[in-house]
């Protein structure tokens, strides 16, 4: 059997900054897939970029991971080295942000950047490369893309950028994409495309982490889910079982405050302060035992 694109078992975390440490994740347990969308969702602050950035060796100065585990494709990864994880990002997992600028160099042609990530972990090298990455192009939909590898990120509309960066992104057949709110930044009427070309690859066997709020969404692309608070899963399960039967209350809130197609005219309810209290207060409660164990 495949291992899942990725394991995260128990995983504690901690910022340590000017002599303090704020406990980030609770731990936190998590698997996704090969060829399936886990969906991570949760109000902000949660935790669902820490646990993205974890699984990609990108965490902030003064992160710590104090417990638990991360597996990638089976490969435990949780205490590597900033040269051991160079070996792997955009090749074993890769990552889709919800701006499309940041993930790309503002001065060099699209065609240069997705011909450096072809280098890099396949070398392939003039013609090869440059056919690779116009295939890449038109994979994603992009129309004329010998055209567009030669335009700067500057030059393209802000859907045309992210799907360039999912291109990218899918450049090496990754087992892990890790997207965090991918869509956050579109137009709407862009969103729908590009959502579905990550559904797409999903379904070309790419495990995905699909980090939203928008609890729609979920609905429509994830087979199965996780609920995130403090830093904390409250809930996971398929997509249809959470949906039809949430067992968390901070579950059924979030679905409360979330417009659903299957039940339109339904009056929204935002989630209510009190409950987000006593889940901070349990969340402290927590830490104070741990610090006294
Ligand atoms: N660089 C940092 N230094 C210190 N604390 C941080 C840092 N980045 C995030 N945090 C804290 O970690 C916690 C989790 O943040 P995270 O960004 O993972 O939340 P999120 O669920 O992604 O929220 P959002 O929906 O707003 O993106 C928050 O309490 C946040 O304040
Ligand atoms: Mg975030």
């Amino acid at each position: 059997m495949t291992a899942p694109a990725l394991e995260i078992e128990d995983l504690r975390l901690e910022i340590h900054s000017a002599g303090r440490a704020s406990v980030i994740l609770r731990g936190v347990n998590l698997v996704v897939q090969q060829g399936a969308i886990h969906a991570l969702v949760g109000e902000s602050g949660g935790g669902k970029s820490m646990v993205t950035r974890a699984a990609t060796g990108l965490l902030p100065r003064g992160a710590r991971i104090v417990g638990g585990r991360i597996r990638l494709a089976g490969q435990d990864v949780t205490h590597w080295s900033e040269a051991q994880w160079r070996q792997v990002r955009g090749k074993v997992v890769s990552m889709v942000l919800q701006d499309p600028l940041t993930a790309l160099n503002p001065v060099r042609r699209i065609g240069a950047q997705l011909a450096d990530v072809l280098k890099l972990h396949l070398g392939l090298r003039g013609a090869a490369c440059l056919r690779e990455a116009a295939a890449l192009l038109e994979r994603v939909h992009i129309r004329e893309p010998q055209r567009v590898l030669a335009l700067y990120p500057h030059q393209l509309s802000g859907g045309m950028r992210q799907r360039v960066v999912i291109a990218m992104a899918w450049a090496c057949k990754p087992q892990l994409i890790l997207c965090d709110e991918p869509t956050t930044a579109l137009d709407v009427t862009v969103q729908k495309e590009v959502l579905r070309l990550i559904y797409e690859l999903a379904r070309e066997g790419q495990g995905v982490l699909l980090v939203t709020h928008d609890l729609g969404v979920v609905a429509k692309l994830a087979q199965t889910m996780s609920v995130i608070h403090s830093g904390r899963i409250l809930e996971e399960g398929s997509v249809a079982q959470v949906y039809a039967q949430p067992r968390h209350p901070y579950t059924r809130a979030l679905l409360n405050a979330t417009p659903r197609y299957d039940r339109p005219g339904r009056t929204l309810v935002p989630v209510d302060e009190a409950l987000i209290a006593a889940l901070d207060a349990e969340a402290a409660a927590m830490d104070r035992a741990g610090a006294r164990a």
